[in-house]
């Protein structure tokens, strides 16, 4: 079941207030505590979001304002600028998964489309929902469309979202013209997939028609009089350039007057008009040309008991009418009897009980790069971990000590001299937080001798002399691999300045592996545009007999457990199911049965090409019955020359991130850097680090 649902559409004044309002309704009369986000604001202004205020007052949503929205689209469009997608989406994931973790439901609004690049908003929103990992309604305007044209930008619409793997819960064509609706809904219906519910909702002229506050953020100027009332519905406007009784004649209910402010004789007449039991209520009446009416007139207004709303304005009556015509009507907090009728057109035309029903069934699938760096982190920071990092004297290590501190992720020991170590931090200009981050210098530290005389217990029935022992454990990868072993660190990452053999070998030889795994093994999480893979083994065992294909298997699948992902393990070769024969595909088919064997709870498929185990249509042609072919999130290499060439092609090629190497299989985490890596990795595989120590 999901507990939120993204609203969006693709142009502004689509309506997304009627299904905001309808579902809001919908859910407060199931749920308890809900909330209403919108992460992407259209206003910079001190005023607030109309849609917010509205949400939170009508449904009495106990959020300060400043919890609804996360940017507004400015600060947006400057951190996209700036290079700064990632974090854009960062914060907002943190927001969203604040609200969702105290709330039974939470309702996503979308974009205003206000800005103008509607292309980069409409992908915006894709990236947004598929990054909160919640299904999606979308709302396409039907005003001023042919029924093919809103049949086909709700297709494309549609298709934009569940390319990238959004779910799409509802379709609604809003504002629709009203004899067209079984027709507009009858096309929508067979142009898009069974599963989506199609609505169309007609235009209604109460909820298309603006307010008199409306107009009045649109045209400005000063009010004079009735101010209380601003919240009158303008049907029509007239120009009042003719004669009084001319004007008479064109007056109908909510009729808003445009006239010149001197027509003293025209503004009485239409007061009149209003109070008269002949002619219908007027919205109210706009003075042009930086006229106010004489001092007598004003007087005669003051005096009456009821007037209607009049607002002075400098421009002349032309514009003014232009402007009029032009103001956009919006649902807002202050106008009840349009919130009412929003709300019973949705509950008319929608299939309220459908679409409750998609709510409630909806599972979310799959896992992306931002949500599972997000949750990464947010992991690790849960039970602080103390990681060391033996090679202080690399910069990238010490720009990401310096990050990982700052956002109070890790505790960590930094091993190098440590008046060098400082020097580095100052002319990197960071500063050295002394209560997270100790630097240690093995050989001046008071712990050597006992990690000496540790080591050669460990290590003396291998040939180990206590000279040997002395010699090693001036090695910053040994000292870091002991303090582990010891406790004193809770995981060791190193690797940017030394080989994968120098800084895995003293965890092979003492750390040793965890009871019932004999294969130490290593997993890269790949981040792809639209999922997390995981790709083992890239770096450790370069040529895997059948059964560490299987411990590797097996491992990886818990590693995929561990972070979330639901293991679907493709064993990888140049064949899929029983066709191949040769040495490597069987030595794969064997480890793919002892992966059976000895974990009958896992899904696992192989032999199985690349292309079947990830391309659906590919592994329903190969391989109909798999569970695994065209799915799998775990991949295993048959050894290492291809694992490494594969991960490293995916990477360069597609852009990948790749997370890792992640070690396993370890009594304890150390975990290897490549010395390419940059400063994100070195944060990444702390961060991962951490959350093995926290297992
Ligand atoms: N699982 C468990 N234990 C192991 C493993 C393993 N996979 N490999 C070695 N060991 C143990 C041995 O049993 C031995 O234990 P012992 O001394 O107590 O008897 C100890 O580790 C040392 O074994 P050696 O055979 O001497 O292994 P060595 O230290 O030479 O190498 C290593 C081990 C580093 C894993 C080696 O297999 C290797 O070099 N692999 C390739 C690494 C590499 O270059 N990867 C690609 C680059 S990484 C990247 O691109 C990100």
């Amino acid at each position: 079941m999901t507990n939120a649902i993204y609203l969006t559409t693709t142009e502004p004044y689509a309506g997304k207030s009627i299904i905001a309002l309808g579902l809001m309704n919908l859910l407060a009369a199931k749920t308890e505590k809900i909330a209403y986000f919108k992460p992407v604001i259209s206003r910079e202004s001190s005023e607030k979001d109309n849609h917010l205020e509205m949400m939170a007052s009508h449904f009495k949503i106990n959020l300060p304002y400043e919890d609804m929205y996360v940017f507004n689209r400015n600060q947006v469009v400057r951190q996209i600028n700036a290079g700064k997608e990632a974090s854009v989406i960062d914060f907002i994931i943190d927001r969203f998964k604040k609200l969702q973790e105290r709330h039974d439901f939470v309702v996503v609004e979308g974009t205003d489309f206000m800005g103008g690049s509607t292309n980069i908003e409409f992908d915006g929103n894709i990236s947004i929902a598929k990054n909160l990992g919640i299904p999606a309604a979308i709302i396409v305007k039907g005003e001023g469309k042919s029924v093919q044209e809103i049949v086909d930008t709700a297709v494309s619409t549609t298709k934009g979202f569940t390319d990238e793997g959004v779910q799409v819960l509802t379709v609604v064509a809003n504002k629709i013209n009203p004899e067209q609706e079984e027709e507009i809904r009858t096309q929508m219906a067979k142009a898009l997939p069974a599963s989506i519910i199609v609505t169309s909702i007609p235009s209604h002229k109460d909820l298309g028609n603006p307010t008199l506050k409306e107009i009045y953020e649109s045209v400005g100027g000063k009010i004079l009089f009735g101010e209380h009332l601003l919240s009158n519905p303008v049907n029509t406007s007239i120009v009042g350039a003719m004669q009084l009784h001319n004007c008479l004649t064109r007056l109908s209910k909510n009729t808003l007057i445009v006239t010149p402010g001197d027509r003293g004789d025209l503004i009485i007449g239409a007061l009149q008009a209003n109070i008269s039991r002949n002619y219908e209520k007027i919205a109210g009446i706009i003075l042009t040309g930086g006229l106010v009416p004489e001092p007598t007139i004003m007087k005669l207004i003051e005096g009456l008991e009821t007037v209607v709303p009049i607002i002075a304005v400098e421009s002349g009556t032309f514009k003014t009418v232009t402007r009029v015509a032009n103001t956009q009507s919006r649902i807002s907090l202050e106008n009840k009897d349009k919130i009412a009728l929003a709300i019973s057109l949705f509950d008319k035309h929608v299939d309220v009980k459908a679409l409750e029903k998609k709510i409630i069934s909806f599972r979310a699938t799959g896992i992306t790069p931002r949500m599972f760096q997000y949750q990464l982190v947010k992991r690790a920071k849960e039970h602080k971990k103390h990681i060391v990092l033996p090679e202080g004297d690399d910069d990238r290590i010490l720009i990401a000590a310096d990050a990982l501190v700052k956002q109070n992720v890790v505790d960590l020991t930094i091993l190098g001299n440590a008046d060098a170590v400082q020097s580095s931090f100052k002319r990197l200009n960071l500063e050295w937080d002394k209560d997270k981050v100790k630097i240690v210098n093995p050989a001046a530290s008071e712990r050597y001798s006992e990690y000496v005389q540790t080591l050669y217990e460990l290590r003396k029935n291998k040939n180990l002399s206590i000279e040997m022992a002395r010699d090693l454990m001036l090695d910053v990868s040994y000292f870091g691999t002991m303090m582990v072993y010891k406790g004193e660190a809770d995981g060791m990452v190193s690797g940017a300045a030394h080989t994968t053999q120098h800084t895995i070998r003293p965890a092979l030889q003492f750390v040793k592996t965890k009871p019932g795994i004999t294969t130490v093994s290593s997993v890269f999480f790949m981040c792809l545009p639209n999922r997390v893979s995981i790709f083992g083994d890239c770096a450790v065992n370069p040529n895997p007999t059948s059964e560490q294909l299987a411990d590797i298997a097996i491992s990886s699948a818990e590693t995929s457990k561990m972070f979330g992902i639901e293991p679907k393990i493709a064993m990888l070769s140049y064949s899929s199911g029983s066709s191949g024969e040769g040495e490597d595909v069987d030595k794969v088919r064997k480890a793919t049965e002892l992966v059976k064997q000895r974990r009958p709870d896992l899904k696992v498929e192989g032999p199985i090409q690349y292309d079947a185990a990830v391309d659906p249509s590919v592994g329903k042609k190969k391989l109909p019955n798999s569970e695994v072919a065209g799915h799998a999130s775990v991949l295993i290499f048959p050894d290492l020359n291809t694992g490494n060439n594969t991960y490293k092609a995916v990477q360069r090629e597609t852009g990948a991130l790749a997370i890792g190497p992640m070690l396993q299989g370890l009594n304890k985490p150390v975990n290897d850097l490549s010395r390419g890596c940059t400063v994100d990795d070195v944060f990444n595989t702390v961060v991962i680090t951490a959350i093995q120590a926290q297992q």
